[in-house]
């Protein structure tokens, strides 16, 4: 055995875990009233309820003292002081500066990163107002109506969930279209409808390399100028975003359109940087600097609270407990919000590319169970899909829930509805049906002479833990505020089991299998 099981923390946790599997979540919450005040953490429109997780106060306790012996606050401090944490890359992780949350000093290889930032929200903000208010035209003189952003992994899974998550703060000025897979039938459907002359493409790519996009993107060019028949036309509906602008330049794109990322954004937390522009152009760059801002809460939240009270660290620990000491082997994420239909999708690349990883921070294998698999469907459709196994199949399936007090579009009776199936759930979850309880509603409801048949099926054991992750209302702030909380769960989590979270060389091998196919062929 190494690294982290030899910890005194992690081998307290092995024994502790062995004490706790003999509890039930009904006795729990039956020998200690005050259990929603010690195991919830509010802040400003949010709530976290952690009370029927499978924890006492000695958990919680080991728990924290594992995140002090990983030595996470010197991570944390690390990461925010632009060190190269990204050590395999060679670089800092600075997405929290593209929501003002590092020191406005902080310079990195010469460049003052603020300024950097500043110069190009400014650059976007210009740019979303232009074609939002039509003074941006097409190659005839048409105003832009359709915007087609075309880019794969981090440069499409945030902007396209949150596009999808922010629609109710649309005004429709401009429809957002979202190409990323190298299979033509995606590009081909989406083009179909739409008119070249109204169409703006953002091609959107760290490296400006990917495949998938330079296929895309070279199809999308053709497309164009098959029907504008002047390759010029390519500068009124081609921008990019990238680090890398020369290859940008190459492809034929004009260098005013061109927004910079920087190598300290990994692409799967670059929604925050101008890989945001199609969020920015759907809902207007007012509402997506309000998605900053919540982030940047969240930033301050998790830089500045004391383990106990942080959310962040408390939901990266609670996931530990469970991959390690009870052998869950995933996690499913369950938003009560249709708006946040995308949501699962995004954190299984930002989840499962940054923490599946089997090679610790010394380069040694690992021989305990890192990166846990995230999956999940909105409420209430997965109700009637997959909770069946959640309830009463075999495995352990920690969720989260995530819910909204409050309803986007009026008719509170579809809300009302939907929130009492969210909290119905998570009571289902935790404390079950007893036998008793069965016997009983068979009993008086006239179905005696089935309970000898039927009542082992309809027993639910209940002691599957969740959190509550409860928000107000669903706005582009408190959007913000939750994407950077799971942004900062997983690096938290990188840290506990000592592996690298920024990069993702597991993704090429693939990748140059393809390419070696393919000029073979
Ligand atoms: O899937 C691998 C990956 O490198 C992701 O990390 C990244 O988000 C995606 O490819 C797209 O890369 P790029 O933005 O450079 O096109």
């Amino acid at each position: 055995m190494t690294g982290r099981p030899l910890l005194n923390s992690w081998k307290k946790l092995i024994k502790h875990a062995d004490e706790m599997k003999t509890q039930h979540m009904n006795d729990l919450f039956s020998t200690d009233e005050n259990r929603f005040e010690k195991f919830s953490i509010e802040l400003p429109n949010m709530l976290l309820d952690y009370s029927k997780n499978l924890i006492d106060s000695n958990t919680k306790q080991s728990l924290i003292e594992l995140a002090k012996e990983c030595e996470l606050e010197n991570w944390r401090s690390k990461m925010f002081a632009g060190e190269k944490i990204n050590k395999t890359e060679d670089r800092a992780v600075l997405h929290t500066a593209l929501r003002g949350s590092v020191d406005k000093n902080l310079v990195l290889d010469g460049q003052n990163i603020s300024q950097q930032v500043d110069k190009q929200l400014d650059k976007m903000a210009t740019f979303v107002e232009q074609v939002r208010s039509g003074e941006w035209l097409g190659y005839s003189g048409e105003r832009i109506t359709d915007i087609v952003n075309i880019g794969v992994g981090g440069s499409n899974l945030g902007p396209q969930m949150v596009t999808e998550a922010l629609k109710h703060y649309s005004d429709n000025c401009v429809n957002v279209h979202y190409v990323s897979n190298v299979d033509g039938a995606q590009i081909v459907e989406i083009l179909r409808p739409l008119e070249p002359e109204r169409v703006l493409f953002i091609v959107s790519s760290k490296t400006f390399t990917t495949t998938e996009t330079m296929t895309n993107a070279k199809t999308a060019v053709n497309w164009l100028t098959a029907a504008s028949f002047d390759e010029k036309s390519v500068a009124k509906h081609f921008v990019a975003v990238t680090s890398s602008p020369d290859n940008a330049v190459a492809f034929g794109i004009e260098a005013e359109n061109i927004f910079d990322i920087w190598d300290w954004v990994g692409g799967r937390f670059s929604l925050w940087s101008a890989v945001g522009l199609s969020i920015s152009l759907s809902v207007g760059y007012d509402n997506y600097r309000a998605l900053l801002d919540g982030a940047e809460e969240m930033d301050l939240h998790y830089k500045n609270t004391d383990f106990e009270n942080n959310i962040p660290v408390i939901l990266a620990l609670l996931s530990v407990w469970y991959n390690n000491f009870y052998e869950a082997e995933t996690e499913a994420v369950l938003p009560y919000s249709q708006y946040l239909k995308k949501l699962p999708d995004y954190l299984q690349q930002a989840i499962m590319e940054s923490n599946g990883k089997g090679i610790d921070r010394n380069g040694d294998a690992i021989d305990y169970q890192t990166g846990t698999i995230v999956w999940g469907s909105t409420g209430t459709n997965m109700q009637h899909a997959f909770m069946q196994l959640v309830h009463q199949g075999t495995k352990l399936i920690p969720a989260d829930f995530i819910g909204y007090k409050e309803s986007l579009y009026g008719l509170t009776d579809h809300h009302k509805k939907l929130m009492a199936n969210y909290h119905g759930q998570i009571e289902a979850l935790a404390f079950g049906k007893s036998k008793e309880e069965v016997y009983l509603e068979l009993k008086f409801s006239g179905e005696e002479d089935k309970i000898a048949k039927l009542l082992p099926f309809k027993v639910f054991e209940g002691n599957r833990p969740s959190n509550s992750i409860l928000f107000d209302k669903l706005t582009p702030h408190s959007l913000g505020k939750l994407i950077a909380l799971y942004e900062h769960k997983i690096y938290t989590q990188g840290i506990l089991w000592n592996i690298y979270s920024y990069d993702q060389f597991g993704v090429e091998l693939g990748k140059e299998l393809a390419k070696k196919l393919l000029n073979t062929h």
